[in-house]
């Protein structure tokens, strides 16, 4: 009786070790995996202080082979492909080809230092199904933000949308982020996002939100309405983090459990790169790190 009830407890304890051994195999299984670069802001131009616009040819060449051998399913770049001149999409794009998997883009404001009847066309030129837009890839959402929107460069001078937008910036009065190179979201794009987070809380499915500008810090990167972007990321625990770049140098801030991060542009530093591989799991964030980006884990707050 007594090796029976050995027996018995044996094998409980192996089936425990299983369902233990499982579930940690599943804490590190990261849900979705994939390429990270920004601020690419390419222009057949000579440097210009930290800016070596050339440099971004050689740099964007090594980053993508190196990203097609991670066996990723996409790449991200947030914005500011081009720093001036429509020509310049011609000859980043295709740079981005050998990665063999899709590239999902956003709009920056340097996308849009192009000659005014060019700007209509800039989300078809980067193959955006739309000026904002959402994927999802293996059960997670993507929610790509347009926070050029409402902007003195995205549309063309002297229309209604400019003039609108001209006036919301003197508004701001002296906003240390009330600057021509900031943007921000029309109150629909803010509907879109609570819909579409309210649509994920309820599916359990996990979302990473991304936009050009920085929403925190406050340093004066941010976009126009950063607070009510917050807001909604904050009320949804759906939304794990927000992605993005503009700012450069790059940042990480963390509020109510939400980390910003702000990924460093491959612009500077001549002969040195900047990007990642992400890697998305229930409770953190990897960054593998390349050049000025650091490899860091980050944690997510909380998710019944
Ligand atoms: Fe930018």
């Amino acid at each position: 009786m007594e090796t029976m009830k050995r027996r018995h407890f044996l094998a409980l304890s192996a089936a425990a070790a299983t369902v233990s051994r499982s579930k940690a195999a599943e804490a590190e299984t990261p849900l979705v995996s994939f390429g990270l670069t920004t601020d690419v802001q390419y222009a057949d131009a000579d440097p210009q202080g930290e800016r070596h616009y050339r440099e971004s040819i050689p740099k964007l060449k090594a980053a993508v082979e190196d990203l097609a051998k991670q066996k990723l399913p996409f790449t991200l770049h947030l914005g500011d492909m081009i720093d001036r001149d429509f020509a310049s999409f011609a000859k980043i794009l295709p740079l981005f080809e050998p990665l063999g998997h899709p590239v999902w883009h956003l709009l920056g404001n340097h996308d849009y230092t192009i000659a005014d009847e060019r700007k209509i066309s800039v989300a078809a030129t980067l193959g955006m199904p739309a000026d904002h837009y959402g994927f999802t890839v293996s059960g997670v959402r993507f929610l790509m933000l347009d926070t050029n929107e409402v902007s003195t460069y995205k549309h063309p001078e002297g229309s209604k949308e400019d003039l609108e937008a001209e006036a919301a910036m003197k508004a701001m009065g002296s906003a240390n982020n009330a600057k021509p190179w900031n943007g921000g979201t029309s109150p629909a794009q803010l509907q879109w996002l609570e819909k579409e987070l309210a649509a994920a809380d309820a599916a359990k499915t996990p979302v990473l939100v991304c936009g050009h500008h920085p929403l925190l810090s406050e340093a004066g990167h941010q976009a126009w309405n950063n607070r009510d972007i917050i807001k909604l990321i904050e009320s949804h625990k759906s939304a794990r983090a927000y992605l993005c770049g503009h700012n450069h140098a790059g940042e990480q801030v963390v509020s109510n459990g939400v980390p910003y991060l702000n990924f460093k542009s491959i612009l500077h530093e001549p002969g040195v790169t900047a990007y990642a591989v992400v890697r998305l799991y229930q409770n953190r964030l990897v960054i593998e790190g390349r050049g000025r980006e650091a490899s860091r884990e980050v944690p997510l707050r909380e998710w019944e």
